[in-house]
């Protein structure tokens, strides 16, 4: 287990089944990751992502930087082949967990949204490490996961996805208008909050709906009287 590394983000990973001997060795790495396992160092080479960034000793391997994607296990197996080499492979593990604290996130939030309609808002954050869980907050207040138990929220219709950051108020009502803003944590440093952006909750536009029906009627209205004129003028007959 190895931990690392908000401010220095250079790390070591060390290979402990190198223990010296005569012969040749031969060393493959692999990072693991959930279900997917990567050979990332062979045949004296680094891979693509890693040669970049990552550099080769017999005792281990150094990394120029880390994110949070390299939380996970490494594995170090060793084969000394040629005279002397016990043609034995020896293995052995390290997991890394990148400790990062979350960036300040991004809002996303529609600013006006009809009533009776959807709102999705959502939250972005990408650098902390482990990957953080946010919350939303309206006028400063904390929003509850359930507004039906919360005085001051319980004209609210909405969810919380505190992994994913995405608030979905379905349906919007008048009550939803308000400052919002997210907050990400994930208990290494501090909680960051993301800047508030205003949400206005829109009748329905009866009074726009009317002024374009009134200016489509007009523009009819012109269309057909030039139809008229020209045909008075005897535009459209025949000259012969
Ligand atoms: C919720 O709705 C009721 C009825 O319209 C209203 O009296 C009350 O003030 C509302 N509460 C909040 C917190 O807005």
């Amino acid at each position: 287990m190895l931990i690392c590394c908000c401010f220095f983000p250079a790390i070591e990973i060390p290979c402990a089944a190198y223990v010296s001997q005569s012969g040749t060795p031969r060393v493959e790495w692999k990072f693991e990751k959930g279900s997917s396992i990567v050979l990332f160092y062979y045949d004296s080479k680094f891979t693509d992502p890693y040669q970049d960034r990552a550099t080769y000793t017999p005792t281990g391997i150094r990394f120029t930087s880390v994110t949070r994607k390299d939380t996970g296990k490494y594995i170090c197996e060793v084969l000394w082949t040629g005279s002397g080499g016990s043609g034995q492979l020896r293995k052995s593990e390290v997991d890394l967990i990148v400790q990062v604290p979350p960036s300040k996130p991004i809002a996303k939030v529609p600013t006006s949204v009809t009533i009776g309609n959807k709102a999705v808002l959502t939250c972005m954050e990408t650098d902390g490490s482990p990957p953080p869980t946010f919350q939303w907050y309206r006028d400063n207040v904390l929003m509850p996961p359930n507004p039906k138990i919360s005085e001051k929220f319980r004209n609210s219709s909405y969810t919380i996805d505190t992994k994913t950051g995405v608030l979905t108020i379905e349906p919007v009502t008048s009550f939803d208008t308000g400052d919002y803003f997210c907050e990400a944590q994930n208990n290494i440093g501090t909680a960051q909050k993301s800047e508030a952006v205003h949400l206005e909750a829109t009748e329905v536009n009866v009074g726009g709906i009317v002024a374009a029906v009134v200016v489509l009627l007009i523009v009819l209205a012109l269309v057909a009287f030039g139809i008229w004129f020209a045909y008075s003028r005897g535009f459209f007959s025949s000259k012969y």
